[in-house]
């Protein structure tokens, strides 16, 4: 039987996260695709390793070129639904050479961390692109959360919300969930964006 390509959710970077369907999908392989901070987290020495660049083509035909005769994982963090290369994937090659193993969203776990049940909320990434939705969510009293980046900082979508004439919300920041280094700041919209703190890898929660 054919190989087919499994792309792992690996959660949001601490071990502890990482499903065991992952771990095992993992642990099989014999090529691991990622993002370098990923591959140097999760594969080992004996595995081929392909490192994810800008060239998201090349690494298609790399994939392509390698697993029907190699078993082959290719790593997304958090969870494969969202804002990940599974889309591309699933957008580019067949299904059926194509199975996606979920993991533990960022989003998930800052809910987890606020005890804040997010069935009714909105995910909306700022990571890279513009969303120009935010403002209209937010002043409809709908919850979101939203992936940052240097740029979309916590500090500039606050800024952003206020100046366009919403309320003066509670909102949080988590950072670095679930790794050493984590930090969740609490507080108001106007205080956020006064904040001198400096938020790296986050989530941002508005209205919850
Ligand atoms: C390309 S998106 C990938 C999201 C991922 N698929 C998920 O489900 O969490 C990357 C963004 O996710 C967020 N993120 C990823 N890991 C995180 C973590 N451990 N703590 C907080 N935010 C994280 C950050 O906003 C980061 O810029």
């Amino acid at each position: 039987m054919e190989n087919i390509i499994k792309v792992v959710g690996v959660g949001p970077g601490g071990p502890d996260y990482l499903t065991a369907a992952g771990a095992a999908a993992i642990q099989q392989a014999e090529v691991v695709v990622g993002g370098r901070r990923l591959l140097d987290q999760f594969a080992r020495p004996e595995q081929e390793t392909y490192a994810l660049a800008a060239n998201l083509d090349a690494a298609i035909e790399f994939i392509q070129q390698n697993y029907k005769h190699k078993r082959l994982v290719v790593l997304v963090s958090g969870d494969t639904g969202i804002y990940s290369f599974a889309a591309t994937l699933a957008e580019k090659l067949s299904p059926n050479c194509l199975e996606f193993i979920p993991g533990i969203s960022s989003v998930q776990l800052m809910f987890a961390r606020l005890k804040s049940p997010w069935q009714d909320a909105v995910v909306l990434s700022r990571h890279g692109r513009e969303d120009h939705r935010l403002v209209g969510m937010v002043k409809a009293g709908i919850t979101v959360a939203v992936l940052t980046d240097a740029k979309n900082s916590p500090q500039a979508l606050a800024k952003e919300v206020l100046a366009n004439g919403c309320h003066n919300l509670p909102v949080s920041v988590g950072c670095n969930l679930s790794c050493a280094n984590e930090t969740i700041f609490r507080g108001t919209l106007a205080a956020l964006a006064e904040s001198n703190q400096k938020f790296e890898n986050c989530v941002v929660v508005i209205g919850a």
